[in-house]
């Protein structure tokens, strides 16, 4: 399976960053309508990581994965040669959130740019880099995936502010002489006729007609949950068996699958209906909830700090998100 360019790409470090406050299922039962059964039950969630809006933010956790990824890579800022960062959080909407990490950790002239694609933000960016590599414009390049949702989640639903929490996963990659290592394979899709499921208004003229008479705060996230999970269920499923097939390799070879953490159920029943065992999926839902684009980079550095996943693997990130956007990216690390 070796590259048809002469030249692999290495994840050459990781890192990650989560905020020290932690929100448990027992400090909902004192906000909203809800049990601490109710949450771990549909969920498996039972605490989330939140920020202090007045000291963190989605830039500062950025800044702190992307500064772990290259102490991990033994690399300075200065070797990037972009950063690319997948959030719907940023603080401003220009410069985006990469911008500000690159001129934090001094990485220009570096290029750096944000990806919207919610959830999908890490494996979309993580993507985007392995194609620029591959065309060989780029070296070394700084993905990140970033978001604190809980800047946008109303406290006051129930059934949407327990999901969520706040963390940034982020890697660096870099061209290897090895040909061998790198992305097998990668998706990048959406279905934008689903974009109602999921949405945050910045006006009331954005709101979609099913919302209209709901009593809608600007700036919030919009869900409709049960669409969302009859989508997620039957999507992971799918595109980790087209990903199997494209790339040969079988479940069993797959050191790990990293997917987004939305729902354990969604989860499970995908690894139920592939017939695979619980040790083949990592699970982070109860401690850290779902962080968006920051849930992905964040097992995956859990994985590989504990030594769970090393050099010569294979792991498959798979994510599904608002757009509804839906991705996938195989490598040999
Ligand atoms: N506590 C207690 N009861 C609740 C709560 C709560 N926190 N929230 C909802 N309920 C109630 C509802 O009011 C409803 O009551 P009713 O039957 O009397 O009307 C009942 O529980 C069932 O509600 P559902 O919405 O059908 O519950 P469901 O089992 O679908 O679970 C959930 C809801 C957890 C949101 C689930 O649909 C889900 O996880 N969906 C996917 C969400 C997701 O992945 N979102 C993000 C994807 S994109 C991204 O990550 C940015």
């Amino acid at each position: 399976m070796n590259s048809p360019d002469g030249f692999g790409i290495r994840i050459a470090g990781v890192g990650s960053a989560v905020p020290e406050k932690v929100l448990t299922n027992a400090d909902f039962e004192k906000m909203v309508d809800t049990t601490d059964e109710w949450i771990v039950q549909r969920t498996g969630i039972r605490e989330r990581r939140v920020v202090d809006p007045e000291r963190e933010g989605t830039f500062t956790l950025a800044c702190d994965a992307l500064r772990g990824a290259l102490e991990d890579a033994k690399l300075a800022a200065s070797d990037l040669d972009l950063i690319i960062l997948g959030t719907v959080t940023g603080e401003m909407t220009c410069p985006s959130v990469a911008c500000r990490v690159a001129d934090a950790l001094g990485a220009a002239p570096a290029g750096a740019f944000d990806v919207g694609a919610a959830c999908c933000g890490f494996v979309y960016s993580i993507n985007i880099a392995d194609s620029l590599i591959r065309c060989g414009r780029y070296r070394t390049i700084g993905v990140i995936g970033a978001d604190t949702m809980s800047t946008i989640t109303d406290y006051t639903d129930r059934t949407l502010s327990i999901l969520f929490g706040d963390a940034a996963g982020a890697v660096v990659v870099a061209r290897d002489d090895d040909p061998s290592l790198g992305c097998l394979y990668q998706t990048m899709q959406a279905d934008a006729a689903l974009w109602e499921s999921l949405y945050i208004p910045r006006r009331e003229q954005d709101i979609p007609d099913h919302d209209r008479d709901n009593p809608i705060r600007l700036g919030c996230l919009r869900m409709r949950g049960r669409e969302i999970f009859k989508f997620a269920v039957v999507k992971m499923r799918e595109v980790i068996e087209e990903a199997l097939e494209a790339t040969g390799l079988s479940a069993c070879q797959i050191s790990r699958f990293i997917c987004h953490q939305s729902n354990l159920r969604i989860i499970d029943s995908t690894r139920q209906k592939l017939g695979l065992p619980p040790e083949k999926f990592y699970i982070n839902i109860d401690t850290h909830g779902n962080s968006s684009a920051g849930s992905v980079g964040l097992c995956f550095d859990q994985l590989w700090r504990a030594g769970e996943v090393k050099r010569g693997d294979y792991v498959m990130f798979v994510a599904i998100g608002g757009g509804l956007t839906w991705s996938t990216s195989v490598w040999k690390l």
